[in-house]
């Protein structure tokens, strides 16, 4: 796949650096996601008082809207060092032995794509999280004999953006979970006005708002519009980001009204033309677009099925009027069933 169309794609290493650049560190500078916020200041504020690490958390949600963010602010407001991890890395319990045995009190182990871990792994990880103990193995053949290792008081921070395919067991094992819905505009823009401040561009409020609005929701596609629009702005124009501008540059990386990109248009094209606006199954449509089925679900489908351009119905996934409607196409009548 060409890894530049597409601006929804998940993290590449050009975010690496950005994201550090741009990352609020406490969560006062965290914009938006009120209730979240409220939730887990309470909670931050109680362990502290009671001198205690913070419950297990789980944070979940679409890609770049702030899961590790949020981890290393939490660390930093408990004042915990944080060690970092994550699920694909974690192959055999010895993996995690290593990390869990190392930690010290109040340590915050961060592990990314939670969901992503091994069976075996995810065993160690029940005890360890509920009894602060590890059990290890060690010899072999008639020596064998596993020997319990204590774990100091620590917190778990699991991030996914797959929470449906985290285990029941590993799920009812975190004490909090917090999900990360799509940021509003407001809140968009209001990020947007503060990466621009950090990274001294020159934009005005209706240049934050039509970036904003065009961002899919999402911080780390607002910070990286943000980046393409200045490149546009210091070429195309005297530099400063108007909506204007904006829209320009916007409109050249094929990013519409709506904040749809290419892929997201490829994926609703192929089943308002090739499948009669659906129901289509996920397989058939990752191969009719020519991506991971994956990815489809992980980063395209949820964006569109909140914007209400697509349904998931038993049957597979089906065009909404409003999709009708973005192409300027007549829906058939049985659509109108659907509603
Ligand atoms: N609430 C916020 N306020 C300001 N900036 C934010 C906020 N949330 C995210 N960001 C910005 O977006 C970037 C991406 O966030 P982050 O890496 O935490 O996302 P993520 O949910 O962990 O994504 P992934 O699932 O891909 O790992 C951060 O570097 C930060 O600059
Ligand atoms: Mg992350």
């Amino acid at each position: 796949m060409d890894e530049d169309r597409f601006l929804a794609q998940t993290k590449r290493p050009e975010d690496e650096e950005l994201d550090l650049t741009l990352r609020p560190n406490t969560l006062e500078e965290f914009i938006g996601q009120k209730k979240l916020k409220e939730n887990l200041w309470i909670f931050i504020e109680a362990a502290r008082r009671r001198k205690e690490p913070l419950d297990h958390t789980l944070f979940f949600g679409p890609p770049g809207l702030g899961k590790t963010t949020l981890a290393h602010i939490v660390a930093r407001e408990m004042k915990a060092n944080i060690r970092m991890t994550s699920g694909p890395v974690l192959e055999r319990p010895g993996d995690l032995a290593g990390l869990l045995t190392n930690l010290e009190q109040g340590d915050v182990l961060f592990v990314d794509e939670i969901h992503r871990i091994s069976h075996v792994v995810e065993e160690y990880l029940y005890p360890a999280m509920e009894d602060l103990c590890i059990d290890i193995m060690i010899d072999k053949g008639p020596n064998a004999r596993s020997v319990k290792i204590n774990i100091p008081p620590f917190t778990l921070i699991g991030a996914t953006t797959r929470s449906g395919l985290l285990t029941a067991p590993l799920r009812s094992r975190f004490g909090i979970v917090e999900r990360l819905d799509y940021y509003g505009n407001e809140d968009l823009a209001q990020i947007i006005h503060r990466s621009s401040r950090i990274l001294k561009i020159e934009i005005d409020p209706a240049g934050e708002n039509e970036i904003a609005r065009r961002s899919r929701g999402t911080p780390r596609v607002a910070n990286r519009l943000l980046r393409r629009v200045r490149d546009y702005a210091e070429v195309k124009a005297d530099g400063r980001i108007t909506t204007e501008v904006a829209d320009q540059a916007l409109k050249m990386l094929e990013v519409d009204h709506e904040g749809l990109d290419p892929m997201d248009k490829r994926i609703l094209d192929y089943i308002l033309r090739e499948c009669d606006g659906g129901p289509v199954g996920i397989g058939s449509l990752a191969v009719g677009v020519s991506e991971e089925a994956e990815t489809i679900e992980e980063i395209y489908e949820p964006y569109l099925i909140q914007r209400g351009f697509l349904k998931r119905t038993s049957s597979g996934r089906v065009l909404t009027r409003r999709a009708y409607e973005h192409f300027k196409i007549k829906p058939p009548s049985q659509t109108e069933e659907l509603f």
